[in-house]
């Protein structure tokens, strides 16, 4: 009845529900971008909804991206969001769980870690961690078989991370306990933490333990290093040992571990879902993972020389798979701020009030038709000039933009106005990206070298989404069919 009645006209239309608290929870959650779709239809670009109890209020297309991402400090805070679930996971004194100009320091340290010549010494050690996988593993054995993918990407994603951004030593320690724990954390990042991080159920017990155990394996490690008088490595952890926050403060060693786990947990549900999605997308169009093959040979030679960094420049294809797959997939459907005052929508008579939550969705305009030919095909010669779904603004557009700004941790493209925006946008936006390309076109580039992918029934279907946990991925059972080329290392 409340719905009926007159509102107040400064605040977005509310979408139409028949319970009070519960409102559009289990519509949105089952498909947030279906949601976000017909809703947009229903009420336009901005919306509010009833989202377990809190008016969340959505604001799509570039203009909304704008809006919410690049908003100012003294309007919108992340850590008020997502400091619940966060903290008990990560552990204190990092991320959203300092004031927001301390982790702004924190992205800065971890990002100088992320440099080209880091990189060129990943593209090697991802390479090696893909190639043993695929040798090891029980899945993987003989000519052929059918394989549920995601778990395996998983592992290889957690692998291939672990090794890159945090050493050898740390990598080991993933057949041993590592694994294990690191599960029993990620139960923590299940949505009903939202509201239940607090209760001392099993789950909850276990990531605690699991957070105190990790914690302690990098602090121990850090120790280590310490007495052994380690300094010149270029890894992750050697990178925060040396860091100093302004006015001299040493990043303290239970902070450096909490950054570590924070870090490893950012990447691994982002990247292994899109790794698992390109491999499905693959499997649904064999014949471009054969054109990936033969770019491969085409540009890097015939004898498929080991992967270095500088090769990945020459696969045009390669990239554009990842970019593709992340243009219909990005795991984050939902980026979410509080409002902390009242907040005019420029070019219209709404104004946001602080007891709304605001939610990003920059998925949608990445799926508008108005910027992407035949949105809902995914189609990775798409990112080639000339071709008949490019991106219907100039390419230069949709990838960079102009506005640079530095919100401490270095310049970073504002984003404002880009319909593409897997990586997000403003003072939050990902330090990751260019980490998760290198990981993601190696992982794929070694793949295709040994396998050649289908779906088991022959079909280009295309498996359904899994919205269940707070970032989204594909369905499971995801089985697919593998089938190793004659002249792949045989193992
Ligand atoms: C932030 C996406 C991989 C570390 C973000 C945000 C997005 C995103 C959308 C913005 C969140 C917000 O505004 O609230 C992705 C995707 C990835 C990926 C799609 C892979 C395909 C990684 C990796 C790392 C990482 C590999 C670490 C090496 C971070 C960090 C933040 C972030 C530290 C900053 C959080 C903040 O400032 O609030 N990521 N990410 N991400 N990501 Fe990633």
């Amino acid at each position: 009845i409340v719905q009926f009645l007159p509102r107040n006209s400064h605040e977005p239309p509310l979408v139409f529900h028949f319970f009070p608290v519960i409102g559009s929870t289990v519509t949105y959650g089952m498909d947030p971008p279906r949601f976000f779709k017909e809703n947009r239809a229903k009420y336009g670009d901005c919306f509010t909804f009833i989202l377990l109890g809190k008016k969340t209020t959505v604001y799509v297309g570039t203009q909304g991206n704008d809006f919410i991402l690049n908003g100012k400090i003294r309007d919108v805070c992340a850590e008020e969001i997502y400091t619940v679930l966060t903290t008990p996971v990560f552990g204190k004194d990092v991320v959203y769980d300092c004031p927001n100009s301390k982790l702004m320091e924190q992205k800065k340290f971890m990002k100088i870690a992320l440099t080209t010549d880091a990189f060129r010494s990943y593209v090697p050690i991802i390479s090696d961690e893909v190639t043993n996988y695929f040798k090891k593993s029980a899945d993987f054995k003989g000519k052929s078989g059918i394989v549920n993918l995601p778990p395996k990407m998983a592992q290889i994603t957690i692998f291939t991370a672990s090794h890159a951004l945090q050493g050898k030593e740390i990598r080991d320690k993933f057949d041993e306990t590592l694994a294990d724990l690191y599960h029993d954390l990620d139960m923590g990042f299940s949505p009903i933490n939202f509201s239940l991080h607090w209760a001392p159920l099993p789950w909850n017990n276990r990531r605690d333990h699991a957070q105190r155990t990790v914690a302690k394996i990098y602090m121990d490690t850090i120790k280590e290093r310490r007495a052994r008088g380690e300094t010149g490595a270029q890894d992750m952890m050697m990178h925060l040992m040396n860091s100093e926050y302004k006015g001299g403060v040493k990043v303290p060693d239970h902070e450096i571990a909490h950054m570590m786990i924070a870090l490893l947990m950012a990447g691994q549900h982002s990247s292994s879902s899109t790794s698992s999605w390109i491999m499905l997308r693959l499997a649904s169009r064999p014949d471009i993972m054969q054109e990936l093959y033969q770019e491969q040979i085409d540009n890097l030679g015939a004898d498929l020389p080991p992967l270095q960094y500088e090769d990945l420049a020459k696969l045009p294809l390669n990239q554009a798979i990842v970019k593709e797959t992340l243009r219909l997939h990005a795991p984050i459907h939902s980026i979410m701020r509080a409002v902390k005052q009242p907040m005019p929508v420029p070019g219209t008579k709404y104004v946001i009030p602080t007891d709304h939550v605001l939610l990003a969705a920059p998925g949608v305009s990445a799926s508008d038709p108005q910027y992407f030919p035949n949105p809902d095909l995914w189609d990775p010669h798409r990112w080639e000039q000339g071709s008949a779904n490019a991106p219907s603004i100039v390419r230069n557009e949709v990838e960079e933009d102009d506005e640079k700004i530095d919100y401490g941790y270095g310049l970073v493209s504002k984003g404002a106005g880009s319909p593409y925006l897997p990586f997000g946008a403003g003072r939050h936006r990902c330090i990751g990206e260019q980490f998760a390309n290198v990981q993601l076109q190696t992982i794929v580039a070694v793949t295709v070298r040994h396998f050649q992918f289908s779906n088991v029934d022959g079909s280009d279907k295309v498996i359904g989404t899994d919205y269940a946990s707070l970032f989204s991925r594909p369905l499971e059972p995801a089985p697919i069919r593998w089938e190793r080329r004659d002249n792949a290392v045989a193992v």
